[in-house]
C-alpha cells in the first residue's frame, strides 16, 4: 500500500475489458481498454458467451498494462474496485473473480461499483482533473469536453445537485445525484420503458447495413443528410396508470418499478425503430442496405476497416436524410425530457454520460440549450464516455474513504439497480 489513494479499477460488464489506476478519485494514472468490437461486429451485436471468453483472454494483460502505464506495482495499490452490475452475468463474473483473487492475494480491500454510478463518475473525474491539470501545465486548459454554459469558474464537482442522463447501449436513465457527506445519493427519476437510446442507434444502423456499434456510424453520416426530412415523433406518457408499476425489461437488465416515476421523464425508443423500419420498406431501401452491408462488411471485397467516406459513397440522399432525421429526433427527445427534469427538480447542472454522450449532435444541442436556459452541462471526454475502468476507480474513491468494502461473497448482479426510484426532490441540508 502506498497510502497515495491508488485504486485499481476493473470493468468487464459488457464488451470491453478495462483496467485503470486512479489516484484519490481525481487523477488518472492509466486507463487501458481492450475492445471486443472486432469479435462481435460480424454478429451485429454482443454475443454473451464470446464476451466472457474474450474477457478471460484479456483481463491479465489489460491489468498488467494498466499498472505498467501508471508506473506502479500491485504493492503500491490501496484498493481494488470492480464493476459488480448491471451487465452480462458471465462477463461481470470474469472481472469480479479476478478482482477478488487479486485483493485477497495482496491483502487489499475490494470495492464493488455499480456500472451506472461509474458512468456518472466519468464526468466527475473529468471535472476533478481539470484544476489538477491546470496546476500541472501552468496554463488554463481548453474546456472543450466539460462545456460550461454559465460564465465563471465551475464550482467543485462534488457539491452540486446534479441531474445525470446515463445514455448508453444498455441504459437510458435519469438520476438526481446529490452529494451527501462525502458520498453520493442517487434517485432514479426517469428511464426508458423499452430499448435504450444506444440500442436504437445500433438497431437502425444494422437495418441500414452499417457496422456495429451503430452509434458512431450514424453520428458520422448524419451530417450529410437533412435532419428535418422525416418528421419522427415520440409519445408523451401522460398517466402513471398506463404503466401499471411493472418493471420494464431492457437489454441487460430488469430494474426498479416505474410506478413512482413522473411520466414526463420516461423514454421509449422502440417506436422510432419501427418507424425507421417502415420508412425503409416504404422507400424500398432494403436492397441498398444489403448491398451496403456486403460492400462494407461481409462481401469478399469488403475493406478490413471501412471508412466513413466508403460508407458515404454507398448512401443515397434518402438514406442520409433518414439517418439525420433519426438522430435529430432521438437527441431532441433526450434533450426535452432531461431539461424538463433538471428544471422540475431544481438541479444545479446536467451531466450527460455513457456511450451515446459521444454523439456530436447531442453535445452541440445540449450545450446550446443549456446556455439558453442558463444551466450548466458537462460531458466526459470521448474516451471516458464509452465503457472504461477509470470511471470505476473514480466512483470507488468515496466508498474507500467511507470504508464501504465488498463482502467476501460478492457476486455478479446482472440487474443491479442504482439508488432508489422516486419523483424527487431530494434536496436537503448536507
Ligand atoms: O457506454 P457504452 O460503451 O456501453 C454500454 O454501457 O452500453 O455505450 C455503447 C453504446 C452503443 O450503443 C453505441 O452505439 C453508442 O453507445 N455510441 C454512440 C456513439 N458512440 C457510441 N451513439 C451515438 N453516437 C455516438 N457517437
Ligand atoms: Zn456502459
Amino acid at each position: 500500500m502506498s497510502g497515495r489513494g491508488l485504486i485499481l479499477g476493473i470493468e468487464s460488464s459488457c464488451d470491453e475489458t478495462a483496467a485503470a489506476v486512479v489516484e484519490r478519485g481525481a487523477r488518472t494514472l492509466s486507463s487501458v481498454v481492450a475492445s471486443q468490437i472486432a469479435t462481435h461486429a460480424k454478429y451485429g451485436g454482443v454475443v454473451p458467451e464470446l464476451a466472457s471468453r474474450e474477457h478471460l483472454r484479456a483481463i491479465v494483460p489489460v491489468v498488467r498494462a494498466s499498472l505498467a502505464e501508471a508506473g506502479v506495482t500491485l504493492g503500491d495499490l490501496d484498493a481494488i474496485a470492480v464493476t459488480s452490475g448491471p451487465g452480462l452475468a458471465g462477463a461481470l463474473l470474469v472481472g469480479i473473480t479476478y478482482a477478488k483473487a487479486l485483493a485477497f492475494a495482496q491483502g487489499l480491500p475490494l470495492i464493488a461499483v455499480n456500472h451506472l454510478e461509474g458512468h456518472i463518475h466519468a464526468v466527475l473525474l473529468q471535472e476533478r482533473e481539470l484544476p489538477e491539470r491546470e496546476k500541472r501545465d501552468g496554463s488554463s486548459i481548453q474546456f472543450s469536453q466539460v462545456s460550461e454554459s454559465r460564465p465563471g469558474a465551475p464550482s467543485s464537482p462534488d457539491t452540486e445537485l446534479s441531474l445525470a442522463l446515463v445514455v448508453s447501449g444498455g441504459h437510458t436513465h435519469l438520476y438526481l445525484a446529490q452529494p451527501l457527506n462525502g458520498t453520493w445519493k442517487y434517485t432514479l427519476v426517469g428511464r426508458t420503458l423499452d430499448d435504450a437510446a444506444g440500442e436504437a442507434f445500433d438497431k437502425v444502423a444494422k437495418l441500414l447495413g452499417l457496422g456495429y456499434p451503430g452509434g458512431p456510424w450514424i453520428d458520422a453520416l448524419a451530417r450529410f443528410g437533412d435532419p428535418r426530412a422525416v418528421p419522427f415523433s415520440f409519445a408523451q406518457f401522460k398517466a402513471k396508470v398506463h404503466l401499471g408499476g411493472k418493471a420494464p425489461r431492457t437489454k441487460g437488465s430488469v430494474t426498479a418499478p416505474i410506478a413512482a416515476l413522473d411520466p414526463h421523464f420516461l423514454f421509449s425508443f422502440s417506436g422510432i425503430k419501427t418507424a425507421v423500419l417502415r420508412y425503409v420498406e416504404l422507400h424500398h431501401l432494403r436492397p441498398e442496405a444489403e448491398a451496403r452491408r456486403e460492400a462494407l462488411f461481409t462481401g469478399p471485397d469488403a475493406p478490413a476497416r471501412p471508412t466513413i467516406e466508403e460508407a458515404l459513397a454507398t448512401c443515397d440522399p434518402t438514406t442520409l436524410d433518414l439517418i439525420a432525421s433519426f438522430q435529430h429526433a432521438v437527441v431532441g427527445d433526450l434533450m426535452k425530457k432531461t431539461f424538463a427534469a433538471a428544471e422540475a427538480l431544481d438541479a444545479e447542472r446536467i451531466l450527460v454520460t455513457g456511450g451515446v454522450a459521444a454523439n456530436r449532435e447531442l453535445r452541440e444541442r445540449f450545450t446550446v440549450e443549456a446556455a439558453r436556459r442558463g444551466i450548466r452541462v458537462a460531458f466526459p471526454t470521448l474516451a471516458l464516455s464509452t465503457d472504461n475502468a477509470a470511471m470505476i476507480a473514480a466512483a470507488a474513491w468515496p466508498r474507500f474513504v467511507a470504508g464501504e468494502f465488498a463482502p467476501p461473497d460478492l457476486t455478479a448482479d446482472p440487474s443491479l439497480a442504482l439508488g432508489c426510484a422516486g419523483a424527487g426532490p431530494v434536496r436537503a441540508a448536507t
